[in-house]
């Protein structure tokens, strides 16, 4: 069977400063420490599910410079096929951080060379070993759209990650075979009569969104909930005990929740992409994200199958 993962989308130069507190609007406060890191949740995306034993290949845009250069070769480090990320004479994609004391972040994006992606970068024969194409909202909708029938054509198991929230076309859901949202970026999708529960809730708690979600053409969808664990939402799961299955949260103290989505979306990706069921790549994934939180930066900090499987030993 096919085991590629192909990821479409986004490459950043994250420039993080660390602080005691995010500043409100209008205030400067001190930080504590500066760094530049290799970031964008596709590359990020791409090195997590490399790291994992993946066969990944990338197709993005950076600049002609030196961020580009890192990006390449962080990217290519982890193992990842680098050889269609084109290099744009627009500058490198880059995300201005902010994180504090408590692992917590907010995030500007300037897309830079990520903006000059198109659908003609999508060439199907990218998609020839595909079991999983990834998906994120961080370069334009017809890319995105293009990708994702490219990845359906081509009989791969499609991962939405909506994020940067964006409202899409009927048709993107439509191609979408599993959707990964946040608590609130499922409320905005499910609009007016959503239903989300709260982060504790059991599971029969989550029926309506998953019923909500199924009605929108949606019957796979992964919830996560940050440090309260994840809901897998399966309206294709035999019996309707496994339609949804609670992900309890890997306890882990959070130095730098930066990317630790991604590292989620990269790992279902990989289980995915090894046969693995949506609930058993879920709960894989929420230790690999919590691992991938309790160190600084992004790509850097994500974990090996060793890792994981320690942590889950324990
Ligand atoms: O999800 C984290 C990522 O979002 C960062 O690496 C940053 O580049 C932004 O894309
Ligand atoms: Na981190």
């Amino acid at each position: 069977p096919k085991a590629g993962i192909v990821v479409v989308g986004s490459l950043n130069a994250d420039l993080t400063i660390y602080c005691d507190r995010l500043p409100q609007p209008g205030e400067t406060v001190h930080g504590n420490g500066f760094a530049v890191n290799p970031g964008g949740k596709s590359a990020n995306q791409a090195v997590a599910a490399s790291k994992l034993g993946g066969q990944v290949s990338l197709i993005g845009a950076v600049g002609d410079d030196p961020n580009g250069s890192m990006l390449l070769e962080s990217t290519a480090s982890a193992g990842v096929d680098v050889s269609r990320v084109r290099r744009s004479d627009v500058a490198t994609g880059v995300a201005v951080i902010s994180v504090d004391a408590g692992g917590e972040n907010s995030i500007i994006i300037s897309a830079g060379a990520n903006g000059t992606l198109r659908p003609s970068d999508v060439t199907p024969d990218a998609f020839r070993d595909a079991a999983v194409v990834c998906l994120c909202l961080e370069v334009g909708i017809d890319t995105v759209i293009t990708a994702a029938q490219a990845g359906h054509d081509a009989g791969a198991t499609v991962l939405l990650n909506l994020s940067p929230y964006a409202e899409v076309p009927e048709r993107l859901a439509g191609l979408s075979d599993v959707l990964l949202v946040n608590a609130h970026e499922a409320s905005l999708f499910l609009g007016a009569e959503a239903d989300v529960p709260d982060a504790d809730a059991e599971a029969e708690a989550w029926e309506p969104v998953r019923s909500q979600f199924a009605d929108r053409g949606l019957q796979r969808v992964l919830v996560t909930l940050g440090s309260r664990g994840s809901v897998v939402l399966d309206s294709l799961a035999r019996g309707t005990e496994d339609q949804i299955t609670r992900i309890a949260p890997t306890r882990v103290s959070a130095v730098d929740t930066t990317g630790a989505g991604d590292a989620f979306t990269g790992a279902v990706a990989a289980r995915l992409a090894a046969g693995e069921s949506l609930a058993d790549a879920a709960s894989f994934a929420s230790v690999a994200a919590a691992l991938a939180a309790t160190k600084k930066g992004t790509q850097a900090a994500y974990p090996g199958i060793a890792d994981v499987e320690r942590l889950r030993g324990a």
